[in-house]
């Protein structure tokens, strides 16, 4: 039956042509339709770079204020969802689940979603999904902690929108401190896209099948759920805490090269060198503790990426501090509890995922169905019960 090649976890497997983001990780480099990394987080906006990954270029100013609008105006999200559907959840729900269900039930709102390659619908459903996570994720938040739902505010822009239905207790408005927003903008940025990840995989995997986008993006959520994916910047703080203080991360980082346990939010499958990602958060972080007041975690971290950074058995696996790494701190230091972590990842990379999905649909891909080497019996007889031992 022809020649298969065995590669448990796709490591050295290219299941696709792409030309949304480059990365090269013994470099250190990573691209969005051949944008620097850096240069984007510096000079653009989440919004923009979404438009960007969707469509290949960067928009003009008319193409740019349609697509606000868009986006502006479809963050609500129907009364049956938040009510009926988001409500019957147990009360200590994770928000990543409930999200995940949510995005999923969205299919059932929208059955114009099943009509994948009329080019109008398929536009919807991406401004729809972009415009609507924010408002799921608030909910779900506000859900898990008892507070009432808030509705969108599409005076603000998309992250000082999100801010507002995250905390706002009073009327008339919530407008975040513009630092914030803009810190909350850059890390939207830095995790729009990371090319063929696990769950950019489940979304081509499932959007394969010509599922609609909002079951395809529901398990690009599920993949992202993971704690080896979407939870590893709640690992670090978990980490930081556990160590307690700068004087015990020696004894810690010896642990680590003894064998018990990892040091979270260092190493990657891709970067063999400093994350760019990384690089800019730290920058960012400084920015955010100015107003927020310092993480106390911020220096336990400090110090652990110093003693890495010089230590052999880390030089030598070439592991590095990766996007997660300060991520976490800053989530933690701007008030979102860990469990929205997986939450903030989710919201930026559906722009990624829908990205990715486009661009599967038009190259016209089959069916993703790879084979196996199987490993199980040789044929044999059917046994009755009564004479199995
Ligand atoms: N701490 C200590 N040792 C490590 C670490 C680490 N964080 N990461 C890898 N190693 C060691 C590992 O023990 C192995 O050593 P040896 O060759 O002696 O057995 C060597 O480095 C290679 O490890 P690997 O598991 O083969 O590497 P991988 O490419 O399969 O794993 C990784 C990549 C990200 C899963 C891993 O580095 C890790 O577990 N890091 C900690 C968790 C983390 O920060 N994850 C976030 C990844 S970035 C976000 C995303 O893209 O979703």
């Amino acid at each position: 039956p022809g020649i298969w090649f065995f590669d448990p976890a796709f490591m050295a497997t290219a299941a696709c042509d792409s030309a949304i983001t480059y990365l090269d990780g013994e470099a250190g480099i990573l691209r969005y339709r051949g944008y620097p990394i850096e240069e984007l987080a510096e000079r653009s906006t989440y919004l923009e770079v979404a438009y960007l990954l969707l469509h290949g270029e960067l928009p003009t100013a008319e193409q740019f204020e349609q697509w606000k609008h868009d986006i502006t105006y479809h963050t609500f999200i129907h009364e049956n969802v938040r009510k009926r559907f988001l409500e019957g959840f147990h009360y200590d729900a994770h928000p990543m689940g409930m999200l995940v269900s949510a995005v999923a039930a969205l299919s059932t709102f929208y059955l114009d979603a099943k009509d994948i390659f009329n080019l109008e619908s398929r536009n919807k459903q991406i401004i729809r999904l972009i415009a609507k996570m924010p408002t799921l994720a608030a909910a779900a938040h506000r859900f898990s902690v008892g507070m009432p739902f808030v509705y969108p505010d599409n005076s603000l822009d998309y992250c000082a929108n999100f801010l507002s239905m995250m905390w706002k207790v009073a009327e008339p408005r919530y407008e975040a401190h513009p630092t914030l927003v803009r810190a909350l903008d850059i890390l939207f940025m830095l995790h729009a896209d990371h090319e063929q990840n696990c769950s950019t995989t489940a979304m081509r995997v499932v959007g394969s099948s010509h599922a609609d986008p909002y079951s395809a993006c529901a398990a690009a959520c599920a993949a992202l759920y993971g704690p080896r994916h979407g939870g590893a910047n709640e690992a670090v703080i978990r980490m930081l805490t556990q160590i307690g203080s700068m004087e015990n991360v020696p004894a810690f980082v010896e642990s680590v090269k003894q064998g018990h346990g990892r040091l979270q939010g260092f190493g990657h499958r891709v970067y063999k060198n400093y994350d760019p990602r990384a690089k800019i958060i730290k920058r960012t972080a400084d920015e955010v503790f100015a107003v927020t007041g310092k993480n106390p975690l911020l220096d336990i971290a400090l110090k652990l990426e110093e003693i890495a950074l010089a230590d052999e058995y880390f030089v030598s696996r070439k592991l590095y501090p990766n996007v997660d790494f300060y991520s976490g701190l800053i989530y933690q230091a701007m008030g979102f509890p860990l469990e929205m972590f997986p939450v903030l990842f989710a919201i930026p990379r559906t722009s990624g995922w829908l990205a990715h999905w486009v661009e599967m649909l038009d190259q016209d891909s089959k069916i993703a169905r790879p084979r196996q080497i199987y490993s199980g019996a040789e044929k044999r007889d059917y046994v009755p019960m009564d004479q199995r031992s």
